[in-house]
């Protein structure tokens, strides 16, 4: 298949797009970006095409000689919205989707991998579930055939999130937590995501499924520092930033162009939405990786 994945610069876009070279099934692979000048990150194997899901001419361009398409888009510098810039869920998430479906009428493309999130379902009042829903519910009623993935919280050498724990752990006395560092969540290595959404993309059981994606432990936030602490032989105090304080000031900050951080977004990061790994595992054949054996691919105690 012709294979075009959206999103492919970024982290999980990425993942899945070295894992559909590993797995090499000979789909021929293209990465829409908004950057196509640049140049490809897998050289000649996959080949950049210039694309923005808020451009619905763009997108009809990109998709004339594709037959699959992988959907990995998010704005830059998410959770922080940044509605000034037009960064936000519902403008990229949300309309972002709308137009993509809409751009695959009258293409070759017949199957669309989604990547939305753990806990989306309607009636949920924040933006980040409110766009997914819609999302979702554009791609269930295009009369494609479908994969929706619901992934938990996804860390790897490149993300943005728990590196910042990882620097924390390697360079300060003590480890700030946002929160009671209490809130349960299910990380899950991002080279298992890839893997899953690279499978998606020819796996007839998966077909019109809606996949929940996350590691195989439920921990709290503390007990995943003490796993990067573990990991990099250092054991400093955490010490817990209540996260209604950090909310009142972060408050003035929504008002910038580019705000560093929003009230949304900390309860973006603090939110629970724990998943149930089992189906994924069945479906696409593998074991997630422990936290601990997902740290030690790419850390190493100093
Ligand atoms: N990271 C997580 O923990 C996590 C958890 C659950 C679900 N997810 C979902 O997984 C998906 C991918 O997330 P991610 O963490 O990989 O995001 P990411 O690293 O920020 O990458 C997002 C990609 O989207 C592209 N992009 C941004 N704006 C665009 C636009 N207007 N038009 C076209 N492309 C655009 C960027 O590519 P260019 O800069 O090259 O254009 C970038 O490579 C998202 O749907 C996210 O909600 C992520």
């Amino acid at each position: 298949m012709r294979v075009l994945v959206a999103g492919g610069t970024g982290l999980v876009g990425s993942a899945i797009i070295d894992q559909l070279l590993r797995l090499s099934q000979g789909h021929e692979l293209r990465c829409l970006t908004r950057r196509p000048a640049r140049p490809s990150p897998w050289g000649p194997a996959v080949s950049l095409v210039g694309g923005d899901v808020r451009d619905l001419d763009s997108l009809r361009a990109a998709l004339a000689d594709t037959e699959c398409v992988v959907h990995c888009v998010q704005f830059p510098n998410h959770p922080i919205e940044s509605p000034r810039r037009g960064l936000t869920y519902e403008a990229i998430d949300g309309q972002g989707t709308v137009n993509l479906v809409a751009a695959c009428r009258g293409t070759p493309v017949r199957r669309i991998v989604y990547l939305s999130g753990a806990g989306v379902r309607p009636g949920r009042a924040e933006p980040w579930f409110r766009a997914k829903w819609r999302a979702e519910e554009a791609i269930r009623a295009s009369g494609l055939e479908y994969v929706i993935l619901r992934p938990s919280w996804i860390y790897g050498p490149r993300d943005r999130s728990l590196n910042r724990f990882v620097a924390f752990v390697r360079h300060l006395p003590v480890v700030p937590v946002l929160g009671s560092g209490r809130n349960r969540v299910q990380p899950v290595f991002v080279q298992d995501v890839g893997l899953i959404g690279a499978r998606a993309v020819d796996t007839p059981a998966a077909t019109h499924q809606v996949i929940e994606v996350g590691g195989p432990e439920v921990l709290t936030m503390d007990q995943i520092i003490r796993t990067v602490q573990r990991v990099l032989g250092r054991r400093q105090p955490l010490v817990h930033v209540p996260a209604p304080l950090l909310k009142r000031l972060a408050a003035p900050l929504a008002l910038l162009p580019a705000p560093p951080l929003t009230p949304a977004a900390i309860d973006f990061l603090l939110m629970e939405e724990l998943v149930d790994p089992g189906p994924a595992q069945a479906i696409f054949g593998l074991e997630f990786r422990s936290l601990e054996a997902g740290l030690r691919t790419y850390l190493r105690a100093s």
